[in-house]
């Protein structure tokens, strides 16, 4: 069996952080490089600092290591990259290209790239939209997607580079926060309910949109890089869905567990883009290609983020 030296790139992130240690604890914690842009706190394996604009420095860091896949989860989100569009356009492309470039040149085995429900805009489908759907996407981040996509597919195509993808939901969990996207609100008002502070939306009370809790997040992201590659029919970026609710439904959920949380909503820019963004995902394909199924609904993750916080809050202020 060909042994897996396996490159994170973006590591420190909302998912990168929780998939370093899945891939640790399958592979082996030697096996799992970590890298990010800023220095690792409390790496459990080998890590580096890597600026993933720099090509030069990826393929050192390639060669030293002697990588043979690379999780490439480095990205400026949807929110962030609306503040400046261009500068966001170059890290998520120049750092796609970097990564497409030294995958094809070393041979690498293989090569995941996420994508994002940003990829659909308004004309699109709003509920169930389908995996080959109209894509014109209003965000830079969406636009940055939908390019790398089709990059990957071409990669795919023309050289036989073997890159997989999903279209990431907004990803729920207690491990890490994420930064700058239209979803993170999901993240906070868990935060928020376990201080037992009121939280302010900045998304109207009745927007729906895609979600997936961590733990499925991560299960998705290794099935599908681990399953033989003639299942993986779609080389764009899958359709995945886990649950959808409004922030009003995350709230009443949240309520079951303390009635005396409080949310309220102040509507920002980033109303626009979830208005932009489907409300739920037909990931049929997914299913079929490789057999993709959620695991956790709402309220299933409701219980376990609180339970979670409430360890981790209890431990800083015991530390
Ligand atoms: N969670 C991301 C965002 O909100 C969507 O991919 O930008």
């Amino acid at each position: 069996m060909r042994k897996e030296q396996i490159l994170i790139i973006g590591a420190g992130g909302q998912i990168g952080a929780v998939l370093t240690d899945a891939l640790r604890s399958i592979y082996g914690p030697d096996r799992v490089i970590a890298s990010d842009i800023r220095p690792l706190p409390d790496a459990n394996g080998p890590s580096e600092v890597l600026n993933a604009l720099d090509g030069e420095a990826l393929n050192a860091l390639v060669s030293k290591h002697k990588i043979n896949q690379i999780y490439h989860l480095a990205a400026i989100l949807s929110a962030t990259g609306e503040k400046d569009p261009l500068w966001a356009w170059n890290i998520n492309m120049t750092s796609l290209f970097n990564v497409l470039e030294v995958a094809r040149s070393k041979g690498l085995h293989k090569v995941y790239y996420p994508s994002s429900i940003a990829v659909f805009g308004r004309e699109a489908n709003h509920y169930d939209t389908p995996q080959h759907e109209v894509l014109i996407p209003e965000t830079v981040y969406g636009i940055s997607k939908v390019a790398g996509e089709n990059w990957a597919n071409y990669y795919f195509r023309r050289y036989g580079t073997d890159v997989r993808s999903i279209r990431y939901p907004g990803i729920i969990g207690y491990q890490s926060m994420p930064g700058g996207g239209t979803t993170d609100y999901a993240v906070d008002i868990y935060h928020y309910a376990v201080r037992k502070e009121a939280f302010e939306c900045f998304l109207r009370a009745d927007t729906t949109l895609p979600m997936l809790y961590m733990p499925d997040a991560i299960r998705a992201t290794i099935e599908l890089m681990e399953a033989s590659a003639e299942k993986i029919m779609v080389r764009t970026g899958y359709n995945l869905a886990g649950m959808s609710f409004t922030p009003a439904e995350i709230a009443a959920s949240i309520q079951k567990v303390y009635p005396d949380f409080k949310i309220s909503y102040k509507p920002d820019f980033r109303q626009k883009i979830a208005d932009s963004w489907p409300a739920s995902i037909d990931d049929s394909l997914a299913r079929r290609h490789w057999g993709w199924k959620p695991e956790f609904d709402l309220d299933m993750m409701t219980k376990d983020m609180l339970k979670n916080l409430v360890l981790q809050y209890e431990g800083s202020i015991n530390k």
